[in-house]
């Protein structure tokens, strides 16, 4: 994979017209991240059709990004539905679902290779101070936010996911417990990527494209740093340069 394809964009807009804008303007990107602001507003203005064509089209996959938090039964008939689509590259599941209903979500894709599963161990808008509010008894007990990504990452991939959403640290402590290379294959798709020199917005535990890379990341899922800048295009490519030679430095 080279840096084209490891580069995701987060479609986080508030229209189809403007999400359909920036496909166009992102020719090179391969992957578009959609989420429940720009599904809403599809729903809303009746243009999902539209964006669906427009960013499945070609080599073009998608990243459904909702988190999916309902019944068991509910998130596997999703994960059923969205298999028969191969553009749907990557869906990502509730934290808070049960071992056994990611089981069932992946008995339900049968034997197609995608969506790859993943769930959000830690959102990278959190960080150890906020460890305490979310496990109390855990973090009473001494356990670090290292600890807990990755406990919360193992029972995950035990229960089926392919892969984890990791940004910050947590990408070499997820690299370090799934090796490439070694089985089972995890994938590793980060977000809270900030270019160097650029602001961190809401993310405590931001990462450069290229630190994420050395430190073992799959695929870079970008937003604001590409979506707010005057020249769209040339900040995704910036990003793919950037990545490629990571992808040469690494060992
Ligand atoms: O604009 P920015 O590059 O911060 O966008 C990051 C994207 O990744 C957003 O769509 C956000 O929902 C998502 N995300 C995240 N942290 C996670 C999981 C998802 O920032 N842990």
């Amino acid at each position: 994979m080279t840096g084209r394809d490891r580069l995701i964009v987060a479609l986080d807009v508030g229209s189809v017209d403007e999400a359909l804008r920036i496909v166009d303007e992102l020719a090179a990107v391969r992957t578009f991240k959609v989420g429940w602001r720009l599904l809403m507003a599809g729903l809303r203005s009746g243009g999902l059709d539209r964006l669906w064509r427009e960013i499945t089209a070609g080599p073009r996959t998608v990243f459904v990004d909702l988190k999916v938090p309902d019944i068991g039964n509910t998130v596997a008939s999703v994960v059923g539905d969205l298999a028969d689509d191969p553009a749907v590259r990557f869906l990502t599941l509730h934290e808070s679902l049960q071992g056994r209903d990611i089981a069932a979500a992946k008995a339900a894709r049968g034997g197609r290779e995608t969506p790859y599963l993943l769930t959000v161990p830690f959102v990278s808008s959190l960080d150890a101070a906020d460890l305490a509010a979310i496990a109390p008894a855990e973090a009473a007990r001494g356990v670090t936010l290292d600890e807990w990504i990755l406990g919360r990452a193992e029972a995950a991939v035990a229960s089926g996911c392919d892969g984890v959403i990791a940004s910050g640290d947590a990408i070499a402590l997820c690299r370090g417990r799934w090796p490439k290379h070694a089985a089972p294959r995890v994938w590793i798709v980060s977000p809270g990527i900030r270019p160097a020199g650029s602001r961190t917005d809401d993310h405590k535990r931001s990462t450069t494209p290229a630190a994420a890379i050395a430190a073992g990341a799959d695929h870079l899922v970008v937003g604001r740093p590409v979506l707010n800048a005057s020249d769209r295009a040339g900040a995704a490519a910036a990003i793919v340069q950037e990545i490629d030679d990571a992808l040469g430095a690494r060992p």
